[in-house]
């Protein structure tokens, strides 16, 4: 094109005009396969380039991301001039330890090319919770994520998807890719398991001529497919400016799991050039389950030559396998994932050291530990439990809820089974449970308002996502201040859910054996025995009274009667002013006029929650809309202490809950010693 120019064009103003023609579609592209020595990508983070030539967006720490850009940004075209350019890369994600990784690598468009302001795990390195979703961010992203994170509606833990400004795809689809590369292949959908530590390769492809993003996947080596696995509409004269940066960004959470690039090509206004695979750089090679077994299957023989040696071999060995013993069994094998080794729990607790002990409760004692492989900080939950019944349908329920992601549910990362004994990891919350802040002694630095009401509606949506918003339906079962644990920024997320299901078959066939809290646990519930998302919601009313009083569900009355936390508001309620039920030490806000009334609903709620008929109390997303504040006022405006001017204890006893009531004291200390929290 220059030859052709210069020959032809005399006149300086088209030739000028051509070269500006020129500077905005030049030919702009550039393969590398493999990285080795290349200067120019901007890399941050994480990042690096390994000796072997891998660019290696993150691996070697939990919780990080890292971005590569390439130092030249592609130059566009004004919005009404076509352009379209093709990229392809090969990348591979690489679990270290177990076999769960996370969280991703996406392909990334940006008008800046430097994201250091985004944050890891579910939000890929590309946004923050602040920015993720605004149409100023003009990002465009091609996400392969392997975590299911119900907060952006991923549609399951291995999916590829096209993001625009946030993370909440506008297009998605399970990983894989439709059979028909070349000439061959019956164009049927071959699954993928991106986490598979195998080398695949990506093709994206931008269109301003159809609007659209192709995004095709296959294994590597194999031909490009014909029929792309996503081809999502993007407006691009809105999204894309003039100048914008490529590159990768990855995010790691809790698992150390390395995301590689291992070769990138890109080229505007044509095909992406192919990479030469025979020049792709080598994957690393971890220790995997599989060497190990080996090694096993051989010591006996190298044994046979160092008799003496191998007997003392055998009996270390032997001692260590006691010490370490796990059970698994068949049916467990699915669940593969989320078993963690003994062995490694022990080492991260440091051998269970008294010293690494953050509490006992009435299910257990819960240490604190470090994972050696990944340096993740975790609670590991000790469950002494004999019976093996009820645990396969225990482990299946922990397993599935572990899949997935909210932000205020304590993340369960695994589990172990030892000879009668069950344990539970789980993410570590720096700020331990709420019950400390309540009612400890003495007491943690006391709540504000504006914490407590963040930490009910943190609660609330998280028992809403148990209830409603997940494939199953999830009852908690002991929901309580000592369950609801505080994040590093004092964010409720709820601990615990459904262990209580373990204890649900009591020794004694004779009587239902309740599990569940003293003072939490629903009338019907102690009657019938049953757990509903009634029951779960009745406690949760409890939960809120606790929060907003600082008191006790059963408060102690000084002549020694015990009294009901709801019948006591209402006491104060009936004697004209509600708010004289709130903690004391709350007192000093109640004078800004917001609170009081913020104050007001929430026990007007608490008591509704709480009322002994299950059909009257709400359901929980009702009860997310009133703490929201979109109420049309009817539901709680109308209530009054006389309308809710029942006494559970008058209820239970015409309903025939004497035992109920006369037998307080036992089940009161043996419940309560059952569950009486971490
Ligand atoms: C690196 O960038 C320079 C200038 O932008 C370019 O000349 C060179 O070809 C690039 N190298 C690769 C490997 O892309
Ligand atoms: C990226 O932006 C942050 C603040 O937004 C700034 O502190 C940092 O220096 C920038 N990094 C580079 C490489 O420009
Ligand atoms: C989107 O970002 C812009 C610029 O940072 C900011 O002014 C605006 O308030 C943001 N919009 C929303 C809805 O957060
Ligand atoms: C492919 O994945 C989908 C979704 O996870 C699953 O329903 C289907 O059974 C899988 N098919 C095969 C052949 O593995
Ligand atoms: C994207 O895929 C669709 C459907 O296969 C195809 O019609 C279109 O030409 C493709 N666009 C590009 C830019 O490859
Ligand atoms: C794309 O965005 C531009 C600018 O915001 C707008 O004018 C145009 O109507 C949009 N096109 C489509 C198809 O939505």
């Amino acid at each position: 094109m220059h030859i052709i120019l210069g020959l032809t064009m005399s006149s300086t103003r088209t030739l000028l005009f051509f070269f500006l023609l020129m500077k905005v579609s030049c030919d702009y592209g550039f393969i590398f396969n493999g990285f080795n020595g290349v200067k120019n990508l901007s890399l941050d983070g994480a990042s690096s380039i390994t000796p072997t030539g891998l660019l290696q967006l993150t691996g070697a720490t939990s919780n990080t991301m890292g971005h590569a850009f390439h130092r030249t940004p592609l130059r566009l075209p004004p919005p009404s001039k076509p352009f379209s350019f093709s990229t392809t890369f090969a990348f591979a994600i690489v679990s270290r330890n177990s076999d769960i990784s996370g969280h991703g690598i996406a392909f990334v468009m940006s008008p800046t090319g430097n994201l250091s302001t985004a944050i890891s795990s579910q939000f890929l390195g590309l946004f923050n919770r602040e920015n993720n979703g605004n149409s100023s961010n003009h990002i465009i992203a091609v996400e392969i994520d392997t975590i299911m994170n119900s907060e952006f509606h991923d549609i399951d833990y291995n999916h590829v998807g096209v993001d625009v400004n946030g993370l909440v795809s506008v297009d998605s689809h399970t990983a894989g890719y439709y059979d028909g590369g070349g000439s061959s292949g019956d164009g049927s959908f071959k699954n993928m398991t991106l986490a598979s530590g195998q080398a695949m390769q990506m093709w994206v492809e931008f269109s301003s001529e159809d609007s659209k993003v192709n995004v095709t996947l296959a294994p590597i080596g194999t031909p490009k497919p014909s029929r792309p696995l996503l081809s999502t509409a993007v407006n691009f004269s809105r999204e894309i400016f003039e100048k914008m940066h490529v590159g990768f960004s990855s995010a790691t959470g809790p698992w150390l799991t390395s995301h590689y690039i291992l070769g990138w090509s890109l080229t505007m206004d044509g095909q992406a050039e192919p990479l030469d695979y025979a020049k792709l750089p080598q994957l690393p090679r971890f220790g995997t389950k599989r060497d190990l077994r080996a090694l096993v299957t051989w010591l006996p023989l190298v044994s046979c030559a160092l008799l003496l040696l191998a007997v003392a071999a055998i009996a270390l060995i032997e001692r260590r396998r006691v010490k370490f013993a796990e059970i698994l069994e068949d049916w467990e094998l699915e669940y593969g994932p989320h078993r963690f080794a003994y062995k490694e729990l022990f080492r991260a607790t440091k051998g269970f050291k008294d010293k690494m002990l953050l509490g006992r409760g009435g299910f257990g004692r819960v240490y604190r530990g470090v994972l050696p492989s990944s340096n993740a900080e975790v609670a590991v939950k000790r469950v002494s439990h004999e019976s093996r019944q009820g645990m396969k349908e225990f482990v299946a329920e922990i397993v599935s809820i572990g899949r997935l992601r909210h932000r205020n549910i304590v993340q369960l990362l695994g589990y172990c089974r030892r000879k009668g004994e069950l344990l539970l990891v789980y993410d570590f919350m720096p700020n331990g449970s709420l019950d400390k802040f309540l009612h400890g002694h003495p007491p943690k630095a006391s709540l504000d308002w504006a914490q407590r009401f963040r930490i009910i509606k943190g609660v609330a949506s998280g028992l809403l996502y148990l209830h409603q918003d997940w494939e199953k339906i999830v009852i908690h079962r002991d929901i309580k201040a000592s369950n609801v644990l505080l994040d590093h920024e004092m964010n409720g997320r709820l601990g615990d859910f459904g262990l209580a299901r373990l204890y649900d078959h009591g020794n004694d066939p004779q009587t239902t054996h309740i599990v569940g809290t003293m003072g939490y646990i629903a009338p019907e519930l102690a009657k019938t025995g049953r757990s509903t998302t009634a029951t779960d919601v009745f406690a949760f009313g409890e939960f809120l009274l606790e929060v907003v009083c600082g008191r006790r569900p059963v408060v102690q009355e000084p002549n020694g009667h015990q009294l009901l936390l709801v019948d006591w508001v209402l006491e104060k309620w009936s004697g004209g002013s509600l708010l004289a039920a709130r903690d004391p030490r709350l007192r000093d806000d109640g004078g800004e006029e917001r609170s009081a009334a913020e104050m007001e609903m929430v026990l007007k709620l608490g008591l509704l929650c709480s009322h002994p008929v299950p059909e009257t109390r709400p359901s929980m997303r009702r009860v997310m809309q009133l703490l929201d504040g979109d109420d049309d006022g009817v539901v709680l405006r109308d209530l009054s202490p006389v309308n809710m001017g029942y006494s559970i204890l008058s209820f239970l006893q015409s309903e025939g809950f004497d035992e109920y009531v006369v037998s307080f004291p036992s089940p009161v200390a043996s419940l309560s010693s059952l569950s009486g929290g971490r």
